[in-house]
């Protein structure tokens, strides 16, 4: 499988840390120290279909295509404007593509899930090329009263064109059925079979725990990939990992034993965007030029679930 184009979009209004300060009981140099965030992008007036189709026309752009010559759209979201229909129908109609069309829900790990899937029609021959399209809108499931998850998040949308041409790509995947560290419930709805319903209360995570899981599986699944696809760690030319917090990623590449100019991030200006956080650094870094044909790319996310996701990747664009 191969990448052929990517894109990326955020909302306009960046919202600083300072500004946090106002309602929440923190302090900019928490929020940097902690977690390396600075700014990210919130939803004001956009909408995630807005974000994911401008993704979407970016990444079809940038491959040189038109949304007539991809034949499947998946979508990734945790949160898109409606439950039904999917966001990806939704795109496709945006984009003015027509082909099958559906949502995934990996959380912050439906970017690489969705890699998977794709590759998997790719080689079964149906479908020849596909558009993913991962669209966050988190800053709408957070509780903007718990000051240790709200200052998180960030709104985005990241996509990739995507054919089924020669080139490396291999990942595993993880999911434990663990949903006490990590979850948004929605409110039970006005069904008058219910007697006690419940509200929504935004997304509650135990911060500590996530951030142990996380490092210990990111450092583990980019290990057992690379041997799974026999390439050695030092052979890997850029790492993009789920852009959580740079005290995770820079705990994983220090037990990768890697220098810092392979780990990119964007996380000090995007916050977490949950699954849309890898393709839009992916586009990030292939718009500033830092990728080359045959360089090995290795991707690792983590999210609620628990899920994971690792995988390895051949870029084949000049
Ligand atoms: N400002 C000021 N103080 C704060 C804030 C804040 N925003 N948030 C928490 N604190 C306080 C806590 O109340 C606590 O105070 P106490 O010692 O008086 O009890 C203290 O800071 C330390 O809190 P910890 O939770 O132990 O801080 P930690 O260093 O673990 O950092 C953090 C918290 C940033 C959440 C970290 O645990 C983390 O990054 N975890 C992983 C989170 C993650 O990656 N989530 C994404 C995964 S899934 C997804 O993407 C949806």
């Amino acid at each position: 499988m191969r990448i052929l184009g990517t894109g990326s979009a955020v909302p306009a209004f960046t919202l600083e840390n300072e500004r946090l300060t106002e309602f929440l009981d923190t302090s900019d140099e928490w929020i940097r120290t902690r977690t390396g965030i600075c700014s990210r992008q919130i939803m004001t007036d956009e909408t995630v279909l807005q974000l994911g189709a401008q993704a979407a026309r970016n990444a079809l752009e940038n491959a040189g295509l038109t949304a007539a010559d991809v034949d499947y759209i998946l979508c990734s979201t945790v949160q898109a404007d409606t439950v039904t229909p999917s966001l990806a129908c939704l795109l496709q109609k945006e984009i003015g593509a027509s082909c099958p069309a559906v949502d995934i829900n990996g959380a912050c790990s439906g970017f690489v899930y969705a890699l998977d899937l794709a590759d998997a029609y790719l080689k079964a021959g149906k479908a020849k090329r596909m558009l993913v399209v991962c669209a966050e809108s988190m800053s709408r499931i957070a509780n903007w009263t718990d000051r240790s998850t709200c200052v998180l998040f960030g709104d985005g949308a990241g996509a990739v064109v995507l054919d089924g041409g020669e080139a490396r790509f291999r990942a595993n995947l993880t999911s434990d059925g663990n949903a006490t560290p990590l979850y948004f419930n929605v409110h039970s709805g006005n069904s008058p079979f219910i007697e006690h319903g419940e509200e929504m209360q935004g997304l509650y995570m135990d911060g500590p725990e996530i951030y142990k899981f996380a490092v210990s599986h990111a450092f583990s699944g980019l290990k057992e990939v690379a041997e799974d696809e026999d390439v050695a760690i030092d052979e890997i030319d850029h790492f993009l990992l789920h852009q959580a917090n740079k005290r995770i990623i820079d705990a994983v590449r220090t037990r990768l034993k890697q220098p810092e100019e392979k780990f990119p991030t964007n996380v000090a200006v995007r916050g977490n965007t949950s699954s849309a956080s890898i393709p839009i650094l992916l586009d990030e870094e292939n718009r500033k030029g830092r990728f080359h044909r045959g360089d090995l790319l290795a991707m690792s996310a983590f999210g609620a679930g628990l899920t994971t996701g690792a995988c390895i990747l051949e870029w084949t664009r000049e």
